[in-house]
């Protein structure tokens, strides 16, 4: 069987709570494979909304396995925070999570060591969202880690006191004034609480549920924020591409089946860094307003900008994307015309590359459509969709030479249309 991987083509927040939820209902098992409690994939059924964040968004499915994959950094606190939540529904969490012995912890000095950086740096912020995720990757990289395995080891207070007073020496070092042990209590208690989930050799699992099971990878921020392809240093500390999902998971890339990857009809980012089709105009603030783009975790107002489909089609290169899903179609519902950036102007000189260089000046350059002043949000079948709109998106497929399989008219389950 195959491992189906669900990917953000832009930088994050396209959607993919909405669309793993969705798709949950055909497979057994979803996995996250990297990231942290820095995502916040929201879902909306039934009347009810949730945002998850380190939680793979299949746990609303019953029957369905969801497994917290080596490649994810886990916040005890954060995690017991919102399973406590969930729980309230009756979902029985503990029952339905597995987390790899592999995955890494996220200490609450990681989180301070976050803040400690950003502020270090003044202007030049990556705007993190300051939950330990940078952190917590150095040291997993740099080998001082600790793992969630960890937690069954009889010495994990020491190691933990251990790794503390590491991070401790370089806020002191930092001159960053905080109370370091604040949060102890709160963590031992979170540790406490993981013990009642299964903690599995994720490598070993996984192979052996792929044997009789198709399984879901959701990824977390996305493709332009990856460590190496994203817009570095403005970017996450996780490859957040396909192929991070066989390093988050233990399998072998001939296990990878579809890479879906998904897009909005327009672009947002929230942070620091590069952002070729912003728009600091009130289109750009009617797109804000309509599409409700304010961070789920963090309530940050996001930068907001027309479809890129230079950086799109690099996302679905470095991906190998082979089934394109557009999500939030509705939200340009009244505008009279839709522009996409077909190319650039890199520094003076035209380009259709995404540049290496984080700084240079990017001028996009678009094509415009005229826009399909209808409602999409009743939508559910092809043949409804205006004439406009399919024009528009069959521009998009040739262009970045992959079909758009599932468009999305609205945040509800059942506002998508399968083609
Ligand atoms: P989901 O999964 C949008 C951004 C942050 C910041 C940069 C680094 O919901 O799409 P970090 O805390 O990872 O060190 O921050 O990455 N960022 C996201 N932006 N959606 C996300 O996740 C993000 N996760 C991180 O805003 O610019
Ligand atoms: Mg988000």
């Amino acid at each position: 069987m195959k491992l189906d991987v669900v990917l953000g083509l832009q930088w994050g927040d396209e959607g993919k709570g909405k669309i793993v939820d969705v798709l949950a209902g055909n497979y057994p098992v979803v996995a996250r494979f990297q990231g942290g409690p820095n995502a916040g994939h929201s879902l909306h059924f039934e009347g009810k909304s949730f945002v998850l964040r380190s939680v793979p968004s299949g746990i609303f499915r019953k029957d369905a396995t969801n497994i917290v994959g080596n490649g994810v950094v886990l916040d005890p606190i954060t995690f017991k925070g919102e399973c406590d939540n969930i729980a309230k529904t009756g979902i029985p969490v503990t029952e339905r999570i597995v987390i790899a012995k592999k995955a890494h912890l996220i200490l609450p000095t990681h989180r301070l060591l976050d803040a400690a950086n950003e502020a270090a740096m003044g202007k030049g912020k990556i705007g993190s969202t300051l939950k330990g995720i940078g952190p917590t990757y150095t040291d997993k990289i740099s080998r001082h880690g600790l793992r969630v395995g960890d937690i069954l080891a009889p010495d994990f207070p020491e190691r933990y006191a251990k790794l503390q007073d590491r991070h401790i020496t370089i806020l002191n070092q930092m001159g960053y004034e905080c109370d370091p042990h604040a949060e102890d209590a709160a963590f031992m208690e979170a540790v406490e609480y993981l013990r009642q989930f299964e903690l599995v050799d994720c490598e070993y699992y996984i192979n052996s549920l792929l044997k009789t099971k198709e399984i879901l990878a959701e990824g977390a921020q996305g493709s332009m924020l990856d460590v190496d392809y994203g817009s570095y240093p403005f970017v996450t500390s996780s490859s957040t591409a396909c192929a991070g999902a066989c390093i988050g998971l233990g399998v072998n890339p001939h296990q990878i089946g579809h890479v879906y990857g998904i897009f909005k009809a327009y672009c947002t980012r929230v942070g620091s860094g590069p952002f070729p089709t912003e728009l600091f105009d009130e289109t750009g603030e009617k797109i804000r307003a309509i599409g409700h783009e304010f961070g789920a975790v963090t309530g940050r107002p996001r930068r907001c900008g027309w479809l890129d489909l230079v950086a799109l089609r690099y996302a679905v290169m470095i991906s190998g994307v082979t089934d394109l899903i557009m999500m939030k179609s509705d939200c340009l519902d009244s505008f009279e015309t839709i522009k996409v950036c077909t190319s650039y102007i890199v520094d003076g000189k035209p380009s259709d590359q995404w540049p290496f260089d984080t700084f240079a000046e990017i001028q996009p350059v678009y094509t415009e459509f005229k826009g399909w002043n209808t409602d999409l949000t009743h939508c559910r079948t092809e043949e409804e969709l205006p004439k406009e709109f399919r024009e528009y998106i069959a521009f998009m497929e040739q262009y970045l030479g992959v079909p758009i399989k599932i468009i999305s008219v609205g945040p509800d389950r059942e506002a998508t249309i399968m083609r």
